[in-house]
């Protein structure tokens, strides 16, 4: 596989999301982790803010960069030489969706995504559950990474 991404909102990135870009990055030549600039969802954290937490997790692979995109997925990979999307599976709740997703963006396209099982020790993981159990001062300590737990601590104290 040689130019893959890892698309989401990552609000915040979470250790779930850090073990699926490394074991994409294993997999494949190159991986962009894209962050959606999504101006209708409302987020904790600035796409600056969740770029730069990315950055600071992700700058020990040597084959992964961090990006933003606004628009179709399937125009951001054809734009930028991406041959498939990587997904983490948590369940099967996740799984109707991601399907759906998956064949609109290979008949869009014929971009292919590839699902990534989830790590059960972090099947329960979600951006929203960390941002809810932190805001009521509940301990994500082990669920994010260090550098997030800060930025959290900041956000809500
Ligand atoms: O972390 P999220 O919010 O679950 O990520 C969802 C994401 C960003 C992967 C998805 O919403 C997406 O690809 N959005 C870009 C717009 C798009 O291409 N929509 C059509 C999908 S078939």
């Amino acid at each position: 596989m040689r130019k893959a991404v890892c698309p989401g909102s990552f609000d915040p990135v979470t250790n779930g999301h850090l073990d699926v870009f490394a074991r994409a990055a294993y997999l494949a030549d190159e991986v962009i982790v894209a962050v959606l600039v999504n101006r209708t969802k409302q987020s904790l954290f600035t796409v600056e803010e969740r770029i730069e937490m990315l950055r600071e997790v992700t700058s020990s692979f040597g084959n992964i960069s961090v990006d933003s995109f606004d628009g179709l997925l399937v125009d951001y990979c054809q734009n930028n030489g991406v041959t498939a999307i990587v997904k983490g599976l948590r369940a099967v709740s996740d799984f109707d969706y991601e399907l759906q997703m998956a064949q609109m963006n290979y008949r869009l396209s014929r971009v292919e995504t590839l699902f990534i099982a989830t790590n059960p020790e972090y099947g329960y993981l979600s951006s929203s559950l960390i941002k809810e159990v932190a805001r009521f001062g509940g301990d994500v300590k082990g669920s994010v990474p260090d550098s997030v737990l800060r930025r959290l601590d900041a956000k809500f104290s």
